[in-house]
């Protein structure tokens, strides 16, 4: 846990990116298109519209294939951010490798699970099970999220995890989600300071507010998937990222953005990830 100093009055600017799925290989291809072009084009473009954020969330499958050299190539693509980044790690991710590459990088990635900046506590969990698409929160993860909230209640909430703990509303990424989704929505529902959820792993926009709490999922930066598909679909959008604006009040003010064309070389008959 550590104590980063703001201006409390002023909302805290985040930007979120997710999915980046980087190869080690330099002809590594998600559904055809090259994931690290992609994420440095959906960087530049948080760069020109959000400026440098007082923090970046990294929301997991950083890497495809789990090797050193994809998280070696993912660090330094994020070399010249000029905030803290923080990192969760997603089914894809090798989570030792990761940490591992991570701690020795000379880029801004910071290892801490929970922090807290001005009146917002930010709480990353690891969902991650080896070998497994769909994601489970340990009963040690579970409660540390229940230790971190009770820790400082004076504090908003903004909990970050990689899989679903809501439906997306299609039955094949509704196979895949969080496994024990309610005991973490009865662990959130239990105080009243949590005001935002956010994740990733489903490769598209969702937003829902639930008992008064925001709950957030966010494109890929590299390829996207059909929302309310019964089956597999790539999606013919655009990769892009949110923003966050944290509120001193609680309030949550946040937004997806997408590059301005869809992925090159994106596969749409893609049978699967
Ligand atoms: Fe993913
Ligand atoms: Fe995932």
């Amino acid at each position: 846990m550590t104590k980063r100093a703001n201006n409390s009055s002023r909302p805290l600017q985040v930007v979120q990116f997710t999915d980046t799925h980087f190869f080690g290989s330099p002809q590594g291809r998600l559904m055809g298109v090259d994931t690290s072009f992609t994420f440095a084009e959906v960087k530049r473009l948080a760069q020109s519209q959000r400026g440098t954020p007082d923090f970046y969330l990294l929301t997991g499958d950083i890497s495809q294939d789990e090797t050193e050299s994809s998280y070696r190539k993912f660090s330094q693509s994020i070399r010249d951010l000029q905030a803290p980044a923080y990192v969760l790690p997603g089914n894809h991710d090798a989570r030792a490798v990761m940490r591992q590459v991570f701690s020795e990088s000379d880029a801004p990635i910071r290892d801490d699970l929970s922090f807290v900046s001005g009146a917002w506590q930010i709480i990353l969990l690891d969902t991650l099970v080896e070998r497994q698409v769909g994601g489970h929160l340990s009963e040690t993860e579970l409660e540390r999220l229940e230790v971190a909230l009770s820790a400082y209640p004076e504090h908003h909430a903004l909990v970050c995890l990689h899989h679903h703990p809501l439906p997306a509303g299609a039955s094949w990424i509704d196979g895949i989600g969080l496994d024990n989704a309610a005991d973490f929505t009865d662990t959130l529902d239990r105080h009243t300071n949590v005001k935002g959820v956010l994740w990733g792993h489903i490769h598209q926009q969702f937003d829902l507010e639930r008992r008064g709490v925001k709950y957030m999922a966010t494109p890929s930066t590299c390829v996207q998937f059909k929302p309310r598909s019964e089956s597999f679909a790539v999606d013919a959008v655009p990769p892009g990222y949110r923003w966050l604006e944290l509120c001193a009040d609680g309030h949550v003010l946040s937004g997806v953005e997408r590059a301005s064309r869809v992925a090159t070389g994106l596969d749409l008959s893609s049978a699967g990830y």
